[in-house]
């Protein structure tokens, strides 16, 4: 079992001791982003202090050395969601790696009349490129009805999906309600009905085991900065007949096998066509050093870790008769919810005073406020240095409900 104080000890901001309006700080704010450990630390100052230089632009040692660290992460991230290391692109984050996909693959395939298939619960980031693409192409955008918990489940998936549905685009664990998506059984149905499977990955991958072959996905998108890793650096998973079909979203140096006069242009293999200009080495260095850290706890252990707290929290916060909770059979380690007759704005603002870092309002997913009926939640969620203790902090200022507008007015 994971010992969250023990964790602390591998993380400055526990080990610096900040502080928030004067009280050790709650960090209940991880499925927005991550506290980095010092080995990702180390790894970033490596970059600077000793390796510094450019890939695949010298023919010096200096920069040998910084092509092997980057072919040393790709087959670091391939051996993490078991897939192979041409078939992992470096990108900024969920976001690129999401965009990637929509022009790359979607803008050049979908034709006026092609059905894309989203739900209500997914990240802007997974909708917005597809309503532009949808814009460029003349597709239409469909929604996959959520069950009355809020989860996608196949059945639903199998109704929605028409001759036309091309795309569908779904989040493996959504950022609100945190169900996770029967992903496997959602690919099989997309593929017998010769759909593409893209999955947004962001809450999934840093808090589970992900094994692109087992599930079949066509794309999965996720961020460095949510599984321990440095800001600024994500990785798009294509299967690779799919990435040689995509097209760059972005063209210039380090992408490109020749170019003419003329603007005769050819371009390198995946995973390279789709990384142009300069990388985010020191992000790539420092996300292998996030997925070494992860693998020494082990991706089941941490998903259990979670599943643990989830429950914990949602006995806490039912336990003091003053929160409404959303989410409560959710897998993922994240529960949603407003303090009875709270505005969730103000609740965060209540919790801030104590030092509590809670995130509050739609949490990017705008489209899901008309399933919930609610305008806006708080969101709290864990990770591996997440102790009990914060939770009952939580659960102890969830509990002065009353006393949260008479703090400020
Ligand atoms: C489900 C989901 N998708 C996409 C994103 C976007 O991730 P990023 O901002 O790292 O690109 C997030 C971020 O919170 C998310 O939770």
């Amino acid at each position: 079992m994971i010992d969250p104080y023990l964790i602390r000890k591998d993380f400055p901001m526990f080990v610096n001791g900040v502080k928030m309006q004067g009280h050790p700080l709650v960090w209940l704010d991880n499925a927005s982003t991550t506290f980095k450990p010092y080995s990702v630390e180390k790894a970033v100052e490596r970059y600077y202090e000793t390796e510094t230089s450019n890939s695949h632009r010298g023919d010096y040692d200096l920069c040998f050395k910084m092509d092997e660290e980057v072919l040393n992460t790709r087959k670091k991230v391939a051996n993490f969601i078991n897939c192979d290391p041409t078939e992992v692109v470096f990108t900024s984050g969920t976001t690129a790696s999401l965009n990637l996909v929509a022009f790359g693959y979607g803008a050049k395939y979908l034709k006026e009349g092609d059905e894309i298939l989203l739900t209500q619960a997914e990240h802007a980031s997974n909708v917005l490129p597809w309503f532009k693409v949808a814009e460029m192409t003349g597709a239409k955008i469909g929604y996959i009805p959520l069950d009355e918990e809020g989860r996608l489940t196949v059945e639903n998936l199998k109704k929605a999906l028409t001759p036309k549905t091309k795309i569908v685009a779904v989040a493996y664990v959504t950022n609100v309600l945190a169900y996770i998506a029967p992903i496997k059984e959602i690919a099989k149905a997309c593929h017998e009905n010769g759909t593409i499977l893209v999955v947004d990955g962001a809450q999934s991958t840093p808090h589970m085991k992900t094994d692109v072959r087992d599930l079949d996905c066509d794309f999965l998108a996720f961020s460095g900065h949510k599984m321990l890793g440095p800001t600024g650096i994500g990785v798009l998973y294509g299967k690779f007949d799919l990435l040689c079909k995509t097209d760059p979203f972005m063209t210039g140096g380090g992408m490109n096998a020749k170019f003419d006069m003329c603007g005769d242009v050819g371009y390198l293999q995946p995973p390279l066509k789709f990384e142009a200009g300069t990388q985010n080495l020191e992000g790539i260095i420092g996300l292998g050093a996030a997925i070494d850290y992860l693998g020494k706890i082990g991706m089941d252990e941490i998903e259990s870790y979670g599943r643990m707290l989830k429950k914990y929290c949602v006995e806490k916060l039912e336990e003091t008769g003053m929160a409404d909770i959303y989410n409560p059979h959710s897998e993922g380690p994240v529960v949603a919810f407003n303090v009875k007759g709270v505005f969730s704005q103000d609740a965060a603002t209540f919790l801030n005073s104590r030092g509590i870092a809670c995130r509050s309002g739609n949490h990017c997913a705008k489209i899901l406020i008309d399933y919930l009926k609610v305008y806006a939640t708080v969101r709290a969620s864990f990770y591996i240095y997440t102790s009990k203790e914060d939770i009952d902090a939580l659960a102890d200022a969830v509990k002065h409900g009353k006393e949260f507008l008479d703090a400020y007015f």
